[in-house]
């Protein structure tokens, strides 16, 4: 495909109607429940394997991850495709997000522990991908009770952002939650390893971007009634 025919097909994404964004919400809503409805099934089938509980709990456990990171992909995406409309759709994948870690939590406390509160416990004192996972989920309610317009309004923009800002130290602590849990194989952290730092990347990389440009000639040097201007003094 060349540069003119994908800018073509981007034009037309833009231009979706409210109806089509809202369309394609329902389409994304049905997806995201798609892993759930299909472990369900294999669970009914019998065929989650020799180790079901273990299957359960790792499936929720991965889109829990997966859907965090699909959800940090939206802001990255806009900025580069101009598809504003994908700004729409990140507090479904958001709050998604939650609901597999709920899931995922849910089946450790209920399929794996059976409510041993006195095991449990020892579990978040003892292994530190389990008190990883626990931080990770305890960050996560806060941002998942704030979610609604209400919320927004309540907090004010600006403490709602700053609030939410903790979805990065979420995303990387979800992820050691993951390098800490396998003890061989360490191709899929790896692999979201990757992908978080590409996002983190970019991200820090408009930060910057947009710090530069605000200080805009700054630093060049700036002569008033003759004199020379020292840069320190007009450092903001
Ligand atoms: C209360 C919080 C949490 C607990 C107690 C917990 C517990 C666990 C346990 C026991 C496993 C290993 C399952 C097994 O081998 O049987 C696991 C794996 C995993 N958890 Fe969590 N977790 C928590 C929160 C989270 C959160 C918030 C996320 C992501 C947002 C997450 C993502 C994962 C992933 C990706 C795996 C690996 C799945 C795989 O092997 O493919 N966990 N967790």
């Amino acid at each position: 495909m060349d540069a003119a025919a994908l800018q073509q097909g981007l034009a037309r994404w833009r231009a979706l109607s409210n109806d089509q964004v809202a369309r394609l919400k329902a389409v994304l809503f049905a997806l995201c429940l798609l892993p759930l409805a299909l472990l369900a099934w294999n669970a009914w089938n019998d065929a989650l394997g020799a180790n079901p509980i273990e299957a359960v709990t790792r499936t929720l456990g991965d889109w829990a991850l997966r859907l965090l990171l699909i959800t940090l992909t939206v802001t990255p995406l806009r900025r580069l495709t101009g598809l504003h409309w994908l700004t729409r759709l990140r507090r479904m994948l958001g709050l998604f997000t939650f609901f597999y870690a709920v899931l995922h939590f849910s089946s450790y406390l209920v399929l794996d522990q059976f409510f041993d509160w006195p095991e449990i416990a020892k579990d978040i004192l003892k292994r530190p991908f389990i008190t990883v996972g626990v931080m990770t989920f305890a960050l996560l309610v806060p941002l998942a009770a704030t979610s609604t317009n209400a919320m927004v309004r309540r907090l004010g923009g600006r403490r709602w952002q700053a609030l939410h800002r903790s979805v990065y130290a979420i995303a990387i602590l979800a992820v050691l939650h993951f390098w800490w849990m396998v003890k061989q194989d360490v191709t899929q952290p790896l692999i979201y390893s990757a992908v978080l730092t590409v996002l983190l990347g970019v991200r820090a990389l408009w930060r910057e971007q947009e710090r530069r440009r605000q200080l805009g000639g700054a630093y060049l040097p700036q002569v008033r009634r003759g004199k020379i201007i020292p840069i320190v003094s007009r450092r903001p």
